[in-house]
């Protein structure tokens, strides 16, 4: 759907955000010289507290036009507490980036990497995707308080699933599963304990997998699903889950192969009608920024997710195979400090470049 020239807004945001999105680019430009596709990049210096300081807003006034240009944005991180308030950054570009372009799936890998010990002690081999609602879900502002400060005090907020939400979440996780070898998908559900949205979640799970014969379908409680994360973590291949369910899983996810620190998220409207973002799963790290040591790693995932969406999975897994070449050999003077070496970002980033690049 998506063509060369690839239009992509590069936003690096805040702290080491601006370090860690130069060697993404770098490497996006490897693999379009190694692949033979060409990407039309376009910095943007909004979306960060510097812009805040100079504009008094995040954003300029006319942010969806520009950026609805683009059929990607590569984004670093947002935030820099000292300067300006989480909620008024956070909420005043991702989120919004989030709502306006529609971007209902958010994706994220659990990827065991080589040279990287995570918590388990026999895991095997990890390698899957969560798949988690976006927009709807438990997540509303459907709700409210009433009595305050009395003995009756109360609260309620409501679960929103819409038809047309968890069909095209599901179609998204269906058609990866489809596209992969093992062609299995786990939904996530608990309609033993809230049997209204979940049940009809489980009923839309059995519709759709209809149209996908060749997919394995199965179905967990959360519960039970967290505990099969940590005890059988090899055994996934797509996973899908409301929007509450997919944030708890897509932390955990990672977390069990260690990589946490080096994953990436996709937020991503299918339809291409709007812009994907795509993103490492840390912030801005205001206490090791300006030093050139921030690991880059979290960001060429990003950059890995993004040419997968554009239609370019080769160059997709190119970047992933040269990211565990590198960490896999655990040479120090190309490994940052936290992963033990002592390599600066730009020093690992040349290390993966010169992977990519190296003859076959
Ligand atoms: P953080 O992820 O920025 O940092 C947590 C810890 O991990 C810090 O000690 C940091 O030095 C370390 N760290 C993070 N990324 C690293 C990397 N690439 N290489 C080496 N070390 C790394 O989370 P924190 O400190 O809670 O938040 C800092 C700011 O970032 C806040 O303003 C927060 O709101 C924002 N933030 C933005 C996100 C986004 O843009 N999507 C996501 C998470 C936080
Ligand atoms: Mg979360």
């Amino acid at each position: 759907r998506f063509k060369s020239p690839y239009k992509i807004a590069v936003i690096p945001g805040d702290g080491i955000g601006k370090e860690v999105v130069p060697v993404g680019v770098r490497i996006l430009q490897a693999c379009a010289k190694k692949y033979g596709f060409e990407v039309q990049l376009e910095h943007f210096d909004f979306a960060s507290c510097d812009y805040y300081e100079r504009h008094a807003k995040m954003l300029p006034d006319d942010w969806v036009e520009v950026l609805s240009r683009f059929d990607a944005l590569f984004f670093g991180a947002v935030g820099d507490p000292k300067r300006v308030p989480d909620h008024i950054s956070l909420w005043g570009s991702l989120l919004l980036f989030r709502r306006q372009f529609d971007q209902y799936v958010n994706l994220r890998p659990a990827r065991s990497v080589a040279g990287v010990p995570g918590p388990l002690r026999n895991p095997g081999k990890i390698d899957f995707w969560i798949v988690r609602e976006n927009t709807e879900g438990e997540y509303t502002e459907l709700g409210g308080k009433i009595f305050h400060g009395t003995q009756r005090e109360m609260v309620v907020q409501e679960t929103v699933m819409t038809r047309v939400g968890i069909d095209r979440i599901l179609e998204y996780a269906f058609d990866l599963a489809q596209s992969r070898p093992a062609k299995q998908l786990t939904s996530a559900t608990k309609s033993n304990g809230i049997s209204i949205t979940m049940p009809y979640w489980d009923q839309r799970v059995a519709e759709m997998s209809k149209r996908y014969p060749d997919v394995k379908v199965e179905s967990y409680h959360i519960d039970i699903l967290c505990a099969h994360f940590v005890q059988k973590p090899s055994s996934f291949d797509v996973v899908v889950g409301s929007n509450l369910f997919g944030d708890i899983l897509s932390d955990l996810g990672p977390a069990v192969t260690g990589s946490l620190g080096l994953a990436a998220s996709g937020n991503i409207n299918p339809t291409g009608k709007w812009p994907s973002l795509f993103e490492p799963v840390h912030g801005s790290a205001p206490d090791i920024m300006g030093q050139n040591i921030a690991n880059p790693i979290g960001q060429l995932e990003a950059g890995s997710m993004m040419l997968r969406h554009l239609g370019q999975p080769q160059a997709a897994d190119d970047i992933i195979l040269a990211v565990n070449a590198v960490l896999g050999r655990g040479k120090p003077d190309e490994l940052t400090r936290d992963l033990g070496g002592q390599a600066s970002t730009t020093q690992l980033g040349d290390a993966i470049e010169r992977e990519i690049l190296a003859p076959a």
